[in-house]
């Protein structure tokens, strides 16, 4: 039996759900009838992973829903991937009133996505995340967008779905290091904003995908990141706003970036990052020692590192933080919390104190 609940995500020009539960597959059939009946034509991209690892779900799928399969993994977020998924929907005659389905994690998310806010200059779009870091991350906030060879993530657009189906059964598919890596960003979500999530998550044993709990969890950190995206959709706010979902991706992008991608998943990387983020809380005056032991044994229980495996250089690392695109003018911003539950954006700090917080987290 299939329930769901929903979030409303209200952005500057629409309003749509989130559906959030456990066998969602008849829901997405309705909806999907809906669209058919009025003439659209669907198609969904999904990834070789996804495909097999879920072929019971995709054998429900309507016959007319016409179905591409992309290599699983982040090389498949590139121009030539984005150009076959065009040519794609333009085989099956998508018109301006077909649907494109996104199924998979955040890569076939943020290229799907892409496609359809290029394609015909935007087509509809649903999103039906199969990855923890998808359903409570990246389907929400409406970025989609693609890599080139100067960076990740250079080349997008902000193009919101009509509806996002969270499916937590099929969760129950995924490596588990995969699942630990996307609870990097709900343990950040409790740290920026809502100190009883973080407390669930350190009073209860591992969240895992069978977990009851976890359908509470995925709304309630989507309810999070659509709060934090509906005040600032586009990324303009002064100070605060958006940027705050950068809490430890300042110091965690500058570990996947000299440690090269693909030696940390995104959401190990961000795990140590989340400790530095509360290292210079404290140094900063703002949280307590203890707040920052707090913080590691959380992350620590959730199968994530809090220091990194082999060391790094500190000026190598300095140097990837002063090089991220989330830089402006030469200020690196940085993400402190006040409290635990509550986050503040900061222009720049002191580069000793960085250093010296580099080395406690194993760098040399
Ligand atoms: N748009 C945004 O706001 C936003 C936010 C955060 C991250 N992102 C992007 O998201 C991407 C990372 O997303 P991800 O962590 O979901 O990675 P991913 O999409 O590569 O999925 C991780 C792995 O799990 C496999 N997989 C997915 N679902 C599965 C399932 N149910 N069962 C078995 N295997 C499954 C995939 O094939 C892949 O091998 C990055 O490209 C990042 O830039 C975007």
């Amino acid at each position: 039996m299939s329930s769901s609940k929903q979030v409303l995500v209200e952005t500057s020009r629409s309003t749509y759900p989130i559906h959030v539960g456990r066998s969602l597959g008849g829901q997405l059939a309705e909806t999907l009838k809906g669209l058919l009946e009025k003439g659209s034509r669907i198609a969904a991209i999904t990834d070789s992973n996804v495909r097999a690892a879920q072929s019971a779900w995709f054998d429900e799928l309507d016959e007319n829903v016409a179905v591409l399969t992309v290599p699983a993994g982040e090389t498949s977020k590139n121009l030539s991937c984005l150009g076959e998924v065009l040519d794609f929907l333009a085989a099956n005659k998508l018109d301006r009133g077909g649907v494109v389905l996104a199924i998979g994690g955040g890569v076939v998310g943020d290229l799907a996505g892409f496609a359809a806010a290029s394609y015909l200059r935007g087509v509809r779009f649903i999103q039906i995340p199969t990855t923890l870091l998808a359903m409570v991350d990246s389907s929400v906030g409406g970025k989609t967008g693609i890599n080139i060879s100067a960076g990740k993530n250079l080349v997008g657009a902000f193009h919101q779905p009509i509806a996002v189906f969270s499916d937590i059964e099929m969760l129950k598919t995924m490596p588990p290091r995969e699942f630990a890596s996307g609870m990097a960003e709900i343990i950040k979500h409790g740290m920026l904003q809502d100190a009883a999530l973080f407390d669930l998550l350190e009073a209860n044993s591992i969240l895992g995908p069978e977990d009851s709990r976890l359908e509470e969890v995925v709304e309630r950190n989507c309810d999070i990141k659509a709060g934090v995206v509906n005040a600032d959709e586009k990324e303009t706010a002064a100070t605060g706003g958006r940027a705050l979902l950068n809490l430890g991706h300042t110091f965690g992008h500058a570990v996947e970036n000299v440690a090269g991608y693909g030696e940390y998943l995104h959401g190990e990387a961000i795990g140590i990052g989340l400790v530095a983020a509360a290292i210079l809380s404290e140094r900063l005056g703002f949280i307590s020692v203890g707040d920052v032991e707090r913080i590691r044994k959380v992350v620590s229980a959730h199968r994530l590192p809090t220091r990194l495996n082999e060391p790094l250089s500190v000026e190598a690392l300095l140097k990837a933080m002063s090089l991220d695109k989330k830089v402006k003018a030469g200020v690196i911003r940085f993400v402190i919390m006040k409290r635990i539950g509550r986050a503040e954006t900061i222009e720049s700090a002191d580069m000793d104190l960085i250093r010296e917080i580099w080395r406690e987290c194993g760098a040399s």
